[in-house]
């Protein structure tokens, strides 16, 4: 692992310390574009800016606000990351590896990503939540290109967790959500896909398609977290729909359905086993 990597995640968590933020975690949630809101949702919170935090990444995406919560959500002390650094923004793959990091140096706790997502299916329509089972990779682009740890070889056989997956399906049968479950593509992004790569995706396996998340997964499995995703379906992908994916869209719908996955994400969260985290230990 590298020093830079190691050095600069131990300052993030050093100023975690400081701030008082309690030391274990239930799980992490990485917060997509227009789920902001699940912050309204926690009890006893502490939170920091990212900016207050040392190498935490500024993201300048509307809809991403760029806080670290701790609270208490359905008995179980959990973390949020209200936003993410994507891809696009600078050309950087390495965006979120500090965040990530960080969790590793806080226990490893489970890590839920979540993310809005274009539909190549005709049966996952707009509105409707769903469970990432696996992902492709399509940019090309890759976390740990330059890292010397021999842990870079990391497999990627069963990236997402079946436990964690379980406990979704769990979930939302326990809520009443619908809940889809199919394989993400990854393009770089920002501009969003043509019709013709949206039928190269389709024949390729994808099911949905965006632009975040699966670096975040690669860099994950590299610290040995485990895994979960779900994706806020806001659109058909290009070429399906006379709507044409656009930025307002996807912000709109992902609100709408935001109030189906709080209370999915509650209810997930609540089937988590218990962390010493939840009686208020202190990082
Ligand atoms: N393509 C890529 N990313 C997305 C889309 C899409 O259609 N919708 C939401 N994020």
């Amino acid at each position: 692992m590298s020093r830079d990597h190691e050095a600069a995640i131990a300052e993030a968590h050093a100023a975690l310390a400081r701030a008082g933020f309690p030391r274990e975690h239930a799980c992490a949630i990485v917060l997509g574009t227009g789920l902001g809101g699940l912050v309204d949702d926690l009890e006893d919170a502490i939170g920091l800016d990212y900016a207050a935090i040392p190498h935490f990444p500024q993201s300048a995406v509307s809809g991403h606000a760029g806080r670290l919560v701790s609270g208490m959500l359905a008995g179980r002390r959990v973390l949020l990351m209200q936003g993410r650094k994507h891809y696009y923004e600078t050309g950087d793959a390495q965006a979120m590896r500090v965040p990530i990091g960080l969790l590793a140096a806080l226990g490893a706790p489970p890590l839920l990503l979540t993310n809005a997502a274009g539909s190549t299916s005709a049966e996952i329509t707009p509105g409707s939540l769903a469970m990432i089972s696996d992902h492709i990779a399509f940019s090309g682009m890759n976390p740990l290109i330059g890292e010397s740890d021999e842990r870079r070889f990391v497999t990627m056989s069963q990236a997402y967790d079946p436990g964690l997956a379980a406990l979704l399906e769990q979930a939302a049968g326990e809520t009443g959500t619908a809940l889809e479950r199919g394989v993400y593509m990854w393009f770089s992004g920002p501009s969003f896909e043509t019709p013709a790569e949206i039928r190269m995706a389709q024949v390729m396996g994808a099911d949905f398609v965006g632009m975040s998340t699966v670096p975040e997964v690669i860099l994950a499995r590299f610290y040995g977290l485990r895994v979960a995703g779900i994706s806020t379906i806001t659109n058909m992908a290009a070429g399906l729909s006379t709507i044409a994916p656009s930025h307002d869209e996807t912000k709109r719908v992902a609100a709408q359905a935001s109030a189906d996955l709080r209370a999915l994400l509650r209810a997930f969260v609540g089937l988590l086993p218990a962390s010493p985290g939840d009686a208020g230990e202190r990082a």
